[in-house]
């Protein structure tokens, strides 16, 4: 039987706390513990992006995390920061641009878009394609994902 480890940590703002199995990766976690399905699992070593979480305040891969790892960590995940409000200049732009078609790769693409959406000032195309570098889709051919981002900077620099 496998070891077995007690960790209480925060969920977009919710505390939980739960017996894990040692091994369980935290994409796992989320998406059978804590039924928060928006995380995907896609390729499950570190890849694709399709599991983009922030873990205290920083994007990371959740099929390399071990929620074991956890405990008293801050975990925010796509349903989170959708729910606060965060993205939304993001989902819009998504929307407008047509820069979703199956939508497995959007919510790794999202979370690691906002940390672009935070900066002072807007990055460029380059700096753009560059950071979403580790986040993969399968289907847009990117120009749509990465126009929706510019505009989505570029309409928040001018707030
Ligand atoms: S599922 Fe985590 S990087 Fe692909
Ligand atoms: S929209 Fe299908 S993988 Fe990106």
């Amino acid at each position: 039987m496998s070891e077995a480890v007690d960790i209480s940590l925060s969920v977009n703002g919710e505390a939980v706390t739960r017996r894990v199995p040692a091994r369980q990766n935290l994409v796992d976690f989320l998406r059978e513990e804590l039924g928060l399905q928006g995380t995907r699992a896609g390729c499950e070593h570190g890849a694709c992006g399709a599991c983009t979480v922030r873990i205290d305040g920083a994007i990371a891969r959740a099929c390399l995390t071990l929620a074991a790892q956890l405990d008293g960590a801050k975990v925010e995940t796509i349903e989170g920061l959708s729910r606060s409000g965060e993205i939304v200049p993001l989902q819009a732009a998504f929307h407008e641009r047509n820069a979703v078609q199956c939508g497995f790769c959007t919510a790794g693409m999202l979370v690691t878009a906002a940390e672009l959406l935070r900066l002072p000032q807007p990055p460029s195309r380059a700096e753009i394609r560059d950071f979403l570098s580790g986040n993969y889709c399968r289907c847009t051919g990117y120009h749509a994902i990465i126009d929706a981002i510019d505009a989505a900077c570029r309409g928040k620099a001018r707030e």
